[in-house]
């Protein structure tokens, strides 16, 4: 879309209340490279330029906190060529997109098994996250080596390390409790999760963080969703009735 169309757009989805932290699980480039008889990588390499459309949109936007799933645990499985190339693309990302991060004030963070990823990807990873930590603008957290099940049972194992010191008994666990232990403790809840590609699944995502998050399933693949498509998933998303188990009635009383 041309960007002068795409920025009046922006305006008038800021003008309704925004999710605060947006979630994407970015799916579709293997299908988009080999629609096109390419191989994979490309379709990564495009959704790599989705990312760079996205995440300037988002921030323009005012989202506050924007979280993509880009390796999940299980993408590890993947033939080893795959794997490489998403693992030279996340390096390839980190260098030439640090300016523009530092820039725009973007604090760059990281969640899951990150001590998995290879030196290469870590060092860039950890200096930028270093670098932006003092930046005020929006969030943008890559998920990397990320499941939503290993984070749970890493929580569970912190909590459970709390009630042996003796810090906790077991039965006042709370939620808030399991929360500080999350990998996201430092976000705001995750009110919108986006799924580009017509796949209708979690695949382990977010877990515990999109318990009440509203869901939009996009047919669009991943490598061509850009802003318009993002602030399409975010018009979809105001024009529902959030209710966090209340009934309408109960919304419209709150004060
Ligand atoms: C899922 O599509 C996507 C991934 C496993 C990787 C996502 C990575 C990127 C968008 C690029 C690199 C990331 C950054 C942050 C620069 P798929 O391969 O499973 O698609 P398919 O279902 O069509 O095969």
């Amino acid at each position: 879309m041309e960007s002068a169309t795409l920025k009046f757009r922006e305006s008038t989805v800021k003008a309704k209340p925004l999710p605060r932290h947006v979630g994407i699980i970015m799916d579709g480039n293997g299908r988009w490279a080999e629609m096109q008889g390419r191989p994979r990588i490309e379709g990564h390499r495009e959704g790599s330029a989705s990312v760079r459309e996205v995440t300037r949109c988002a921030r323009r936007t005012g989202i506050e906190a924007l979280t993509l799933y880009a390796f999940s645990s299980q993408n590890w499985k993947r033939p080893s060529l795959e794997v490489t190339g998403l693992m030279e693309l996340l390096r390839e990302y980190l260098i030439k997109e640090r300016a523009e991060i530092m820039e725009n004030g973007i604090r760059l963070n990281a969640i899951g098994a990150l001590e998995r990823l290879p030196a290469f990807v870590r060092t860039p990873l950890e200096a930028l996250r270093e670098d932006s930590a003092g930046n005020k603008g929006m969030v943008l957290t890559l998920a990397l080596s990320y499941g939503g099940r290993e984070e749970l049972v890493q929580a569970m194992q912190a909590v459970a390390r709390r009630v042996e010191n003796g810090e906790l008994s077991s039965d006042s666990i709370t939620e808030a409790d399991v929360e500080r232990e999350l990998w996201t403790c430092d976000l705001p809840p995750v009110d919108l999760i986006i799924r580009s590609s017509g796949e209708n699944r979690v695949s382990n995502f977010l877990l515990w963080q999109g318990a009440y998050a509203e869901y939009v399933f996009t047919e669009t693949l991943w490598p061509d969703f850009r802003g318009d498509e993002l602030l399409d998933c975010i018009e979809r998303y105001q024009n529902r009735e959030r209710r966090f188990g209340l009934t309408s009635a109960q919304l419209r009383a709150l004060p």
